[in-house]
């Protein structure tokens, strides 16, 4: 039975050797092995003639081979080793709708090599050799919805490259050697709602090029070498809901003003070389309900980091290496429901990082060295609740509940497991020193309790001094307090506040600075460190005493109060002793006069009567 090709029979000079006797002897033998069903099928290529299909596959074919009907809708000519396409190739088969030439080592595309096939929909180059696309390769193609021209080596995408597709809704042109993307390249692609550009050696990417595609829904950006977001990098994409950033190993900054102009509803930037959130270009996506900001290497997540993201429901932040979160460092996510924060190095996590863990419906807080303590007793109470993801955190510490999951605690066993001790100051001895101008002073303070307690102090001035401050008077890494290069005005009592989720305990010391004369060494020291002395530049450093004094914070500034008084008194009385008992052995008369003053007689009666004396004996 022999297949009829009913196509008109063309024959390039190109290809008139290439079929070769290989295949027309292969072909033979499928023949007489398998008969055809087609009417009109090409040697050695499966049809499907309800569907139009042609599907030559992984046929070592080295040119289009002839016998295709010319109703043919489907061409699959994928994995063969056809080296170009030439205008005309296709033109015996303007019925086409979807062309597949991935995987084969087309090299050379000519201007209006597709240009007859007006229905084309689908046109797939991926995994050939192409390394240029000449102006006008894809003119025409009007309906075209789908272009593959990924995994070539494709260095430069010219202007006007995709100029008449305007019906073109999928572009992919990853894994190529894009090193360039002209400003006019994207021109025309009006229809374009994804577009995916992965694997190319691009080191920046413009805000004009991508400008041209208005209608565009995903724009998805991976393995690029770019180093940073420019201003507006995403201008006139009003339309873009997705944003992916991925794996730009080089990305290291964000202008605030790169996402301007944008209205998404996901961002997603993950293995990029950036070690914080990005705050202050989250300003403008108020509408975005789910960030992926996994794989950086976030450390520590500032307060209110996400303060703009109103909307946000969904935050991602694995294996980021977070360490911590601070107090309200998911302040203004008054939406969130999910929070996956697996594969981190968090000790806890406090509710107080939270806007408000009521919404919060989903928590992935798995590989994680947790320690359990108070501060998780959130979530242990709401354990039933809360949706794990299928992985229930673990305790990493302490040592007798290592390793238990989260859902293994009885309610029972809560309040003697999570719990937390509050910090005690050791050595309480009074600290007060009397040190001179320009010394170094240094006062102690260790707490320990469980989790071990931070340290800081507050000054006379009452301002928070922590380890993070710097400048003249800074807290050492053991809760140390040291001042160098005192001042007079250093001159106070300091207190040591040392805190943890238990609790806090306080403890005071003075420090009385004697000043010195001025001479002009001195002058200049003290105009050098002038500027350490108003700590103007801190915001933070200004701290109002809002904690409630304890009482026994009152007992202590009292007594301390009291044994200055105490010790003036005893002073006196020890004077008056010392000073009596330099009188020898004499009894002392003490003699006290009182007179009275007659309110109603005449006072000029002469000198006697009105007055009488009292002797008083000491012994
Ligand atoms: C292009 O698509 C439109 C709508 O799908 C269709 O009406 C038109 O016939 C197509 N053009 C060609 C040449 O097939
Ligand atoms: C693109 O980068 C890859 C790997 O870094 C390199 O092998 C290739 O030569 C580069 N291509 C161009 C055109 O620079
Ligand atoms: C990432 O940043 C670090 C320092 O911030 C730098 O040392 C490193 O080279 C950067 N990596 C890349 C790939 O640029
Ligand atoms: C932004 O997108 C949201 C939907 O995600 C829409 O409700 C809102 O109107 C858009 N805002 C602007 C300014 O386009
Ligand atoms: C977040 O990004 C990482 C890395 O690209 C990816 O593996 C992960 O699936 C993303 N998570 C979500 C929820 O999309
Ligand atoms: C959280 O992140 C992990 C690791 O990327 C991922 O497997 C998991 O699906 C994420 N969870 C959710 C709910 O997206
Ligand atoms: C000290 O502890 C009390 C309750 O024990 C708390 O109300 C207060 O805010 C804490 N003060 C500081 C500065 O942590
Ligand atoms: C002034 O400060 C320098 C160090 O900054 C120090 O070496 C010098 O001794 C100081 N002078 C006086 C008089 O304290
Ligand atoms: C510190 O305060 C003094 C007086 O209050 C002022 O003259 C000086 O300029 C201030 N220094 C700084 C750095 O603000
Ligand atoms: C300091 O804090 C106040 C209120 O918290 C704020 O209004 C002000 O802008 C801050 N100043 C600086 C320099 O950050």
């Amino acid at each position: 039975m022999l297949c009829v090709s009913i196509s008109p029979v063309r024959s390039t000079v190109g290809m008139a050797g290439c079929p070769g006797l290989g295949w027309l002897s292969l072909g033979l033998v499928l023949m007489a092995a398998a008969p055809s069903l087609c009417q009109g099928c090409p040697q050695r290529c499966d049809c499907v003639p309800q569907l139009r299909s042609v599907v030559c596959h992984r046929k070592r074919l080295t040119s289009i081979p002839e016998g295709i009907p010319m109703e043919t809708r489907l061409l699959d000519l994928s994995r063969n080793r056809l080296r170009w396409v030439e205008q005309g190739d296709l033109e015996p088969y303007p019925q086409l709708e979807e062309v597949d030439l991935s995987e084969n080592v087309i090299s050379v595309l000519e201007p209006n090599a597709f240009s007859s096939l007006r229905g084309l929909r689908v046109l797939r180059l991926r995994g050939n050799q192409l390394k240029l696309v000449p102006m006008g390769a894809f003119s025409r193609l009007a309906n075209l919805t789908t272009l593959d021209l990924s995994e070539n080596k494709i260095v430069i995408l010219l202007d006007f490259t995709f100029q008449d597709l305007r019906s073109l809704r999928h572009l992919e042109v990853g894994d190529n050697d894009l090193v360039y993307i002209s400003s006019k390249a994207f021109t025309g692609l009006l229809g374009l709602q994804e577009l995916t550009i992965e694997r190319c050696n691009l080191t920046s990417i413009s805000g004009q090029s991508l400008s041209y595609m208005r209608n565009l829904v995903t724009l998805r950006l991976r393995q690029l070498n770019v180093p940073a977001l420019e201003d507006q990098n995403f201008r006139k994409l009003g339309g873009l809901r997705g944003l992916e950033i991925d794996h730009w190993p080089f990305l290291e900054y964000i202008s605030p003003l790169s996402f301007q102009g944008l209205n998404l509803s996901w961002l997603s930037i993950t293995n990029t070389n950036i070690t914080s959130v990005p705050s202050a270009a989250f300003r403008n996506l108020a509408h975005l309900t789910s960030l992926n900001l996994s794989y950086n290497s976030i450390s520590v997540l500032q307060p209110w980091a996400f303060r703009d993201l109103v909307r946000l429901k969904e935050l991602h932040l694995v294996g980021t290496g977070l360490a911590s979160l601070e107090p309200q460092a998911l302040g203004g996510l008054r939406q969130l429901r999910m929070l996956n924060l697996s594969t981190n190095q968090l000790v806890t996590l406090e509710d107080s990082s939270f806007h408000s863990v009521n919404s919060l419906e989903t928590l992935r807080l798995d590989a994680n060295p947790l320690a359990c303590d108070c501060r998780l007793l959130w979530i242990l109470q709401r354990r039933k609740t809360l949706n794990f993801d299928e992985q229930p955190p673990a305790c990493a510490g302490p040592a007798d509940v290592q390793g238990r999951a989260f859902s293994a605690f009885p309610d029972s066993a809560l309040f003697d497991h999570f719990t937390c001790q509050k910090p005690r100051i050791r050595n309480r001895k009074l600290q007060q020193v009397a040190a001179r101008e320009g010394q170094v002073v240094s006062f102690t303070c260790r707490a320990e309790g469980e989790p071990s307690p931070t340290i800081f102090w507050i000054s006379p001035q009452r301002r928070r001094i922590t380890p993070r401050s710097n400048g003249r008077v800074t807290v050492l890494p053991g809760g140390t307090l040291q001042i160098r290069y005192a001042q007079v005005i250093d001159s106070g009592t300091y207190i040591c506040i040392a805190s943890n989720a238990g609790g806090n305990d306080t403890y005071f010391a003075t420090l009385t600075v004697k000043g010195l004369p001025l001479d002009a060494a001195l002058a200049v020291n003290r105009s050098y460190y002038a500027g350490d002395l108003n700590d103007t530049n801190q915001n933070d450093t200004r701290v109002f005493l809002r904690f409630t004094l304890d009482i026994k914070t009152i007992l202590v500034s009292t007594a301390m109060g009291c044994i200055t008084f105490l010790g003036v008194v005893l002073f006196c009385f020890l004077l008056l002793f010392v000073w009596s008992r330099g009188r020898g052995q004499h009894k002392n008369n003490f003699s006290v006069e009182y007179s009275f003053r007659k309110v109603d007689g005449p006072s000029s009666s002469g000198g006697q009567g009105g007055a009488r004396k009292f002797n008083m004996k000491m012994i």
